[in-house]
């Protein structure tokens, strides 16, 4: 796809991978709208990145629509959604409380239906569109204390197959990316710098670099992985 220009829209873009992707759409002449719950942040980086910001949930129907009815109000159209939004939980089994379970899928799981429907009916309507869901290497195999978090990515690869065979139809290109650990604020941790782990800018230039792809064709699904994080 050309990114000049093109109207796009990332979930969870006030920190960590999504304002990277945020910045870097950015910097390739693409007309960005972030979203996220917390306005102070959310303001911090609209600012700082020279973005447009909505304040929203996206585990919210109403502000699901709001969100995507605003960029194409503003713009006359929708050309990427980035679904990044998404929080972990980390607990075995046994310990873990339904309502935890239900706040991670509100976000991860319930949150992406909502943006990428609203999304999907924009682009049915265009005949054109790019999807991005991060997912995480988390949904690709379990791991013990993981039922929350890895359920919840497996339940969007699963959206995901669902949405790239039926939007494809319309010209839509629908992607997954499952990043390994990447060193963000994810989880209310703050982890040291480590100059071999994977920082956010890695993921976004992944996914700048699978866009660009001509839209004939499409990297339905790819994982970055950290080359020595030992
Ligand atoms: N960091 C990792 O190691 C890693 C690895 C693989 C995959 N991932 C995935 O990458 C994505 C981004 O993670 P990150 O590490 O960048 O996390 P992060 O630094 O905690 O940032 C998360 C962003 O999402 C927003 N957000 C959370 N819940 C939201 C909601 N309900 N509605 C709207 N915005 C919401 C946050 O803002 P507010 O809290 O203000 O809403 C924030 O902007 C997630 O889907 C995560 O699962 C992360």
């Amino acid at each position: 796809m050309e990114l000049r220009d093109a109207v796009a829209l990332v979930t969870g873009g006030s920190a960590g991978i999504g304002r990277a992707i945020a910045e870097a759409l950015k910097a390739e002449g693409a007309r960005v709208t972030i979203t996220g719950r917390d306005r102070g942040r959310l303001e911090g980086a609209s600012g700082a990145l020279g973005v447009a910001a909505i304040q929203a949930d996206v585990g919210r129907e109403e502000d699901a629509r709001r969100t995507v009815a605003d960029v194409v109000a503003r713009h006359g159209r929708l050309d990427l959604l980035v679904n990044n939004a998404g929080i972990g939980h980390f607990a075995p089994l046994v310990e873990t409380e339904l309502a935890r379970l239900e706040e991670v899928y509100r976000t991860n799981v319930y949150g992406a239906f909502l943006m990428g429907r609203e999304a999907a009916r924009q682009f049915v309507k265009q005949r054109s569109g790019h999807l991005v869901n991060i997912s995480s290497t988390a949904g690709t195999k379990g791991f013990q204390g993981g039922t929350v978090y890895a359920s919840s990515k497996f339940a969007l690869r699963g959206m995901t197959e669902c949405w790239r065979e039926e939007l494809r139809r319309s010209n839509v290109r629908v992607m997954l990316v499952n990043p390994s650990e990447v060193l963000t604020g994810f989880g209310g941790k703050s982890p040291p710098d480590h100059p071999r782990k994977l920082r956010p800018k890695e993921i976004a230039d992944a996914i700048v670099g699978a866009l660009k792809v001509d839209d004939r064709g499409f990297l339905p699904e790819f994982s970055v992985f950290a080359t020595n994080p030992f």
